[in-house]
């Protein structure tokens, strides 16, 4: 993008004279044709004479202007000629760099990333944006003073829909056109925590299993990352022990047929998967206590409370009958039902 500069004015094309041409005037040319930016203005005719109008002189643009016919000028009036003829040299903008302060590309879900987009120095203010492939917006906007030609852009509170490649570019503020893209950045958003539950005969408390019986406890996680393994890890006061299962489905069962006093404990799962040449492991689930009890126990003290209750309804309810009939046998007086207005007990039934 580099040449004379012409204008078209009733029907012809004309030349704009170089007195008083600078770069703000051609940052305008270069910007309306798309050409990305000024990098030097041609005078005198630099590109060859042209022949035929002289349109203007004395273009006194601010720079921002999105159209040369926007900028002041003067109409030339037979006072230039082509040996003034106004040329421009305009460049693309170059591509910023993207960097990242972490020496790492795999994250936890929560934490941020502090990517940084470094510009070549323009005299005008850049917005950085922060871009996700396959994503329109920009993640991140981040505006810099005319000083600036770095940002930091933080992506903050990641998730695992986060993962994936990034890049970032500018745009001079009041200029249409954007830099091209950095280059690209690919970020890992560790896998999901998974989560862990148990069950057990229906007749166990919740917390419990009985002893003798089966148990299973149950780890899942999220399909992303699947061919990985859980491991279930039991915490005892003497000891861990630990169980591994290929997850073959997004949850995997570990059986415990004949629960025992060492299966008692806190119980974590977590997730190890591996791919692109390294392994990647889960945080640990919310730990799971199970405790083990004797089942005979059960039934009696069960037997003992059903009994127990039986014997307090029965009494509850000869206590009730005799009290009902105690009531109808006595009818109370006018006095009766006049002090029981008074004080609402039966402490006047004496008075007979
Ligand atoms: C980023 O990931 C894409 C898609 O998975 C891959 O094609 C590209 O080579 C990776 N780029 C870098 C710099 O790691
Ligand atoms: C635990 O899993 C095994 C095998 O899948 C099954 O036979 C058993 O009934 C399960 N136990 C409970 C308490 O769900």
């Amino acid at each position: 993008c580099s040449g004379r500069v012409e204008v078209f004015i009733g029907e012809r094309w004309g030349t704009v004279c170089s007195q008083g041409w600078d770069l703000r005037d051609a940052a305008v040319v270069c910007r309306e044709l798309d050409c990305g930016f000024a990098f030097t203005t041609r005078p005198g005719a630099h590109y060859s004479r042209s022949i035929g109008e002289v349109w203007w002189r004395n273009v006194g643009c601010s720079g921002d202007e999105f159209t040369l016919d926007l900028c002041e000028r003067t109409t030339n009036d037979g006072v230039c000629s082509h040996n003034e003829d106004a040329g421009v040299e305009c460049t693309k903008l170059p591509a910023p760099t993207l960097t990242m302060q972490s020496p790492f590309s795999a994250y936890s879900a929560g934490e941020a990333v502090l990517f940084t987009c470094t510009a070549p120095y323009w005299r005008h203010p850049i917005d950085f944006y922060l871009y996700k492939s396959g994503v329109d917006t920009p993640l991140v906007t981040q505006r810099a003073d005319f000083r600036q030609t770095r940002v930091e852009l933080t992506l903050s509170d990641l998730e695992t829909s986060h993962q994936g490649s990034y890049s970032c570019l500018y745009r001079l503020q009041g200029n249409p056109g954007n830099s091209p893209s950095s280059n690209i950045i690919n970020i890992t958003v560790e896998i999901h925590t998974p989560q862990i539950w148990y069950n057990a005969s229906p007749t166990a408390r919740p917390g419990w299993v009985n002893r003798g019986q089966s148990f299973n406890v149950t780890c899942s996680t999220q399909p992303q990352y699947p061919g990985g393994s859980f491991q279930l890890r039991l915490i005892r006061p003497n000891g861990t022990v630990r169980h591994s299962l290929p997850a073959l489905t997004p949850f995997v069962t570990f059986s415990f047929p004949n629960a025992q006093a060492s299966n008692e404990g806190y119980y974590c799962c977590l997730y190890k998967v591996q791919f692109g040449g390294r392994t990647f492991v889960s945080r640990e689930s919310q730990p799971l206590a199970i405790n083990v009890r004797d089942p005979v126990l059960s039934p009696v003290l069960i037997s003992l409370l059903v009994s127990g209750l039986t014997f307090v309804t029965a009494t509850c309810a000869i206590l009730i009958v005799a009290k009902v009939y105690c009531k109808r046998a006595k009818k109370p007086t006018e006095l009766e039902r006049e002090s029981r207005t008074v004080d609402n007990t039966y402490i006047a039934l004496t008075i007979k």
